[in-house]
């Protein structure tokens, strides 16, 4: 504040000494204030910095909780895009790097074994707002397994994605899309399958595999892809930019179901919507 403050001088004082002088807590309130605003401005850069940072790296773009229809999604045409087998330690975290920066949603068909060896992989994934649902444990063949072993089997991904999630699957892929009454039975879930096949685990190449969703996707597509492969992850902007420049959005299965009205069941199985 001003020097003239100490000054103990009889010499004409200035407005500030005298001042001073007659209410001596006239600066103490000064500086509260000042201070009270320095506080505040800080706050305020502090707000804004995690602002920016949750931009570079948004924990929850979209949540979970958001429903498709709670989106703009007016006047799209909706696919879902699935990825089967993972997670992977190394390519998965690319796809959700990938969609993340794209903003776009998928669901993730996790195998428990997997899942089991990579949960922080699986803890993101549905942190940024995809969904995760049960390929079973050890992807075997259900229909060529024992009632034991398909009950076994299931039991064991459902409980490691409730540990790891802190909720169960709540839907089921069978792998190679085989399933029966078993099945039906001992995942008590809705079966998901697929209406577009990548093929990507056979061609691995990703220029077909953009090639293929490009021409093949329609309004309710349930696209089948793998996240293990670096040709799928290398296919996934181009898949979709392609499917966005023809009008359409991409959306969690569940979020499909749910636009279109379908209440999904236990005992039955889904191709599209
Ligand atoms: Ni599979």
């Amino acid at each position: 504040m001003s020097t003239s403050a100490k000054s103990s001088s009889k010499k004409p004082r200035s407005f500030f000494s005298r001042l001073n002088a007659r209410y001596p807590w006239l600066k103490i309130i000064a500086f509260l204030y000042l201070s009270f605003i320095v506080i505040l401005d800080l706050l305020g850069l502090t707000i804004s910095r995690t602002d920016n940072l949750s931009d570079d790296f948004p924990t929850t773009p979209m949540s979970k909780h958001v429903k498709a229809t709670d989106r703009v999604l007016k006047d799209k045409k909706l696919v879902a895009l699935t990825f089967d087998d993972g997670p992977s330690s190394t390519t998965t975290p690319e796809l959700l790097d990938i969609l993340r920066d794209k903003n776009a949603l998928a669901t993730f068909f996790v195998l428990g074994n997997m899942a089991n060896n990579n949960p922080d992989i699986v803890k993101r994934a549905e942190r940024e707002g995809h969904e995760i649902e049960s390929h079973t444990m050890y992807h075997q063949n259900l229909i060529r397994t024992s009632y034991e072993g398909i009950k076994n089997d299931i039991g064991e991904a459902k409980s490691v994605l409730s540990s790891i999630l802190k909720h169960p699957p709540t839907l089921t892929r069978p792998p190679y899309g085989n399933y029966d009454d078993r099945v039906f039975e001992l995942t008590g879930t809705p079966l998901i399958l697929w209406s577009v096949d990548t093929e990507d685990w056979k061609s691995r190449d990703a220029a077909s595999v953009v090639a293929i969703v490009t021409q093949q996707a329609y309004d309710g597509a349930i696209i089948l892809l793998h996240d293990i492969y670096p040709s799928t992850v290398e296919a996934i902007p181009a898949i979709i930019d392609n499917l966005r420049a023809n009008g359409f959005e991409l959306v969690t299965v569940s979020e499909l179901a749910d636009n279109r009205h379908i209440k999904l069941s236990a005992g039955e199985s889904y191709y599209g919507f």
